[in-house]
Formats: structure tokens, sequence, C-alpha cells
């Protein structure tokens, strides 16, 4: 496209969400409504790219310009109309040549390729106006495509202004309309608001191009879905669902096995390689990755994580974590920011981690806390490990070296090392560097205190049941023990 012109309207206030966040803003598959909008419309690769800000604009404003810098933000301070709004983006689009594409932001199914095909129909067929239109089984609300005898398009009517008989047409404006710039511009002066809502209506302008004797045409997508806007969080959420569905769709025919589609959710900017399999109940969110043979779910959910080749992670909660090829997370992990495991390495079941560093093959199987580390290649931490990264006021380091064997239920009292092929007996608290190749062992011996049940907690059931046991003569108590 030579010199192509994409306005995107996003002034309204979209009052049925109510919410303190802008329509166009709300998420929907890891972006926002505007930033699948915005993603279709530069895939179109377009001269330039004005959105019409209004309501909130202090917060959609920046949102738009994060994801297209270049793009012009023209304001419109009150909402007159499509027809007003449009008027305000040619002022600031500084042209008034080529071809104009009007979008709306609140389309998130919108596909660039569809976009592409409407523009480049639109140019061939050189009409001052085209209308990407639809068929939906039920036109109210929207405006409609009027057709004279030969089929022509005459006019697009808005819901308030039909006629009962054009109520029944079920060819649709879509809301996306490809403009001749030139003609626009003339165009837009003439339009009024002399109608049922008192807007500027940007539909008029059809009519317009008729009278001026141009040529006018209607271009049918097949997927009107593409074209459909979410007014209200119901509709939110139905779309998010189609989306969804298509996305998943698309990733089985790239090779990825999910055996649920119904319960996926894979958000748009996520990347997946063939033969991975997902199972039932996963969500794979942000720039989340996973290589090929991999296995995730069931009932994981990842987000920003990557997750290597052939690696298995089950039931797991995860974010800003990276699993290394063949490493083995789960079931029941939780996996916090800067988690890395190494290749073949173990993070088990019912173990939290955050800003740890565990070196291929090194493994933290069963019940643990793991803050603030670093575990060399091939070390194996002991069930019930504590690493206590936190003194009450900062935050502490714990380097643990390779091939190390820790005992179960030991306790890292940060900031603290432990060399390479060093061990740690049960129990240990562990405050002091251990040497590599040392033992550490912090216990001391253990000692029973005969009948400390029923001269202290007397009364009690723990107290009769050791009553119990000592007149059954269970076990006779040894003086001095
Ligand atoms: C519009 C079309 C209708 C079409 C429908 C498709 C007009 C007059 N009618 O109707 O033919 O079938 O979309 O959804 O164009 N906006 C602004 N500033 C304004 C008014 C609207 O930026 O002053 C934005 C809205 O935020 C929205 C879009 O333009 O993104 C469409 O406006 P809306 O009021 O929803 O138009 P509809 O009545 O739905
Ligand atoms: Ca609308």
């Amino acid at each position: 496209m030579e010199n192509l012109t994409v306005i995107v309207l996003a002034a309204g206030g979209g009052t049925r969400m109510k919410s303190k966040t802008m329509k166009v803003l709300h998420p929907v598959a890891g972006r926002s409504m505007i930033g699948h909008v915005l993603r279709a419309v530069q895939a179109v690769e377009p001269t330039r790219v004005v959105a019409v800000v209004g309501h909130q604009r202090e917060q959609v404003g920046p949102h738009i310009t994060s994801l297209v810098p270049d793009a012009v933000l023209a304001v419109q301070e009150t909402q007159e109309g499509t027809g007003h709004a449009v008027r305000i983006a040619m002022e600031a689009a500084g042209t008034t040549t080529g071809t104009v594409i009007v979008a709306a932001g609140d389309t998130p199914l919108l596909e660039g390729d569809s976009l592409r095909a409407f523009a480049e129909e639109h140019e061939a067929a050189q009409r001052a106006v085209s209308i990407l239109s639809g068929r939906v089984p039920n036109p109210f609300g929207y405006g409609r495509i009027v057709r004279n005898a030969e089929g022509d398009v005459e006019a697009i009517v808005e819901e308030k202004e039909a006629t009962d008989e054009q109520r029944r047409i079920d060819e649709i404006n879509s809301g996306i309309l490809a403009f001749d710039a030139g003609f626009l511009v003339s165009a837009l002066p003439r339009i009024t608001n002399d109608n049922a809502k008192g807007e500027y209506y940007l539909t008029d302008a059809v009519g317009l191009a008729r009278e001026d004797g141009l040529t006018v045409g209607a271009h049918l997508i097949d997927d009107v879905a593409q074209t459909e806007g979410a007014n209200d969080r119901a509709q939110l959420a139905e779309l998010g669902r189609e989306l969804n569905r298509r996305i998943v769709t698309r990733w089985m025919r790239e090779g990825v096995t999910v055996m649920d589609p119904a319960t996926t959710w894979i958000e748009a900017d996520v990347v997946l390689e063939p033969d991975v399999t997902i199972l039932p109940g996963t969500q794979l969110l942000g720039a989340t990755v996973v290589r090929e043979d991999a296995v995730v779910g069931p009932d994981t959910t990842l987000k920003d994580c990557e997750v290597g080749p052939g690696a298995r992670v089950v039931r797991t909660h995860g974010e800003l974590a990276v699993v290394g090829g063949g490493a083995n997370v789960g079931p029941f992990a939780y996996l916090r920011p800067g988690t890395q495991l190494g290749a073949g390495g173990k993070i088990g079941t019912f173990v939290e981690t955050k800003n740890a560093r565990i070196d291929d093959g090194a493994k933290v199987p069963h019940l643990s806390y793991v803050g603030d580390a670093e575990i060399g290649e091939g070390t194996n931490i002991g069930a019930g490990t504590i690493f206590a990264n936190y003194d009450g006021v900062t935050k502490h380091r714990t380097v643990i070296g390779k091939q190390a064997r820790t005992g179960s239920n030991n306790t890292f009292v940060a900031p603290v090392e432990v060399g390479d092929g060093a061990g740690t007996a049960g129990g240990t608290v562990v405050r002091r560097n251990v040497p590599a190749g040392a033992l550490a062992v912090s216990s001391g011996p253990q000692r029973n205190l005969e009948g400390w049940t029923e001269s202290r907690r007397a009364g009690t059931a723990q107290a009769e049941a050791a009553a119990a046991a000592r007149t059954a003569g269970e076990r006779e108590p040894t003086p001095g023990e």
C-alpha cells in the first residue's frame, strides 16, 4: 500500500464495561483489545496510524504509543459521533491523498490479512468508499447496508434512522470503512448531526459519495467475528473464548498436541514448538515459550516462562521462570520470578522457588522453600529444607556448590555458603559456611525428659494417654535417663 492512513477510533467511554479501566484497554488473550487491533493494523504496514482518543486519554494515549511509537494521537474532547472523530483524525493526519481505513479499537479478533485484502480490493476497484460488511443473525444496533435494485450500495442507514423494512436487512456495516482520502476530506464537512442521535455519522459519507456520482462498494467478510466489538464484560468473555479457540487451533495445526482445547488457554504472544503436549487445565500466558517434546500440565499456569525441550511441568504455577531441557517440575510446585532450573534438574512436590539458580542435574525434590539461592550441578537438597533468606530486614543469598548432599529438614540461614561435595546431617541449621567436602552437623544429642507430659500437661488428652501407657506397663521409665 503506497499511501495508507489507518484511523483507529478509541474515544468512546465504553460505559457498559462499568470499569475504571477504559474499554479498549481491557485485556483479552494477553493483550489489550486495542493492542490486538493495532497488531492487525501494523501487519498492513500503513504509512501512518492515527488514533482518536478522548475518554481517559491519559490512560489510552500512552498505551497506544507504547505499542505503535509513531502513531499520531488525535484528541476528541467531546464524542460527537464517528464523523466528528474522523474529521479530527484527518486534521491530525496531515494528508489529503491516498487511502484511509477507519477501524474501531474494540475488535480483538481482527486480523491483518483481512484488513489487507479489504484495502487492496478497495484500491483495485478505485472506489470513493468501501464498506467491510457482514451478515449477522441479529443485526440490531448496526448500520444496515441499503442496496438498490441492481444490488449497488446506496447508503448505510443507522438503527435509529432505519425504516421497519430497512431494519430487516441483515447485511451490516462492520464499522471498518475504506475511503479515498480526497473524497473523505471533501465529505466530512458536509456531514451534519441532524439525526436521531444528534451525532455526526461517518456512515453518511456513503450517501454523499453516491450523490457525487462516485463508486461505493461493500466487501462482505465471511468471518464476521473478526469485526465484532465487545461492549460489556460478557461479550468480552465470549470474544475471549473465541480468540482462544482460534489460537489453540492454530497451535494444534503447527504440531502441538492439546488434549483438551476447551480447558487450555494460550495467550496471543506465547510460542510453542512442534511435539509439545499440553494437558487439560493449562494456561500459557504472556511471553511463555515451550520447546519441543516438553509436556505441560495438567492444571498448570505459566506466565512469561521458558520450558526447555523434553521438560515435564506438572500441576505448577510459574512466573518469569526458566526450566531447562529434560527437567522435571511438580506436581504442586510454585516457581516465582528468577527461578532458573538447569537441564535435567528437578523442582519437586510442594516446592517454592524464587530468585534461585538450580544448576544442571540438581534436585530439590520435596517440601522446600528455595529463595535467593544458587545450587550447583548435581547437588541434592534433602526433603523439607528452608532457605532462610530474610532476616526480617534484608534478603541474603545462600550458595551451595556442586554435588553436595544436604540432609532432610535443614535450614540454611543466609548469607551462608556450602562447598562442593559437602554434606549436612538431617535437621542441620546451617549458620556458618561449610567447607568443600565437610559434613555439617548442628543438632545436639537427643535428650528424653521422662514423665514430662504428665507433670507439665496434666489434665490434657496427651497426659491421659501418657498415664494410660505407663499404667499398662508398656514402658518402664528408667530413672536418670
Ligand atoms: C457504528 C456505525 C455503524 C456500525 C457499528 C459497528 C456510525 C455512525 N455507525 O455504530 O454503522 O454498524 O459502528 O460496530 O459510525 N467513537 C469515537 N468518537 C465518537 C463516537 C464514536 O471515537 O464521537 C468510537 C467509539 O469509541 C467506537 C467507534 O467509534 O470505538 C464506534 O462508535 P459507536 O458509538 O460504538 O458506533 P455504533 O453506534 O456502534
Ligand atoms: Ca459499537
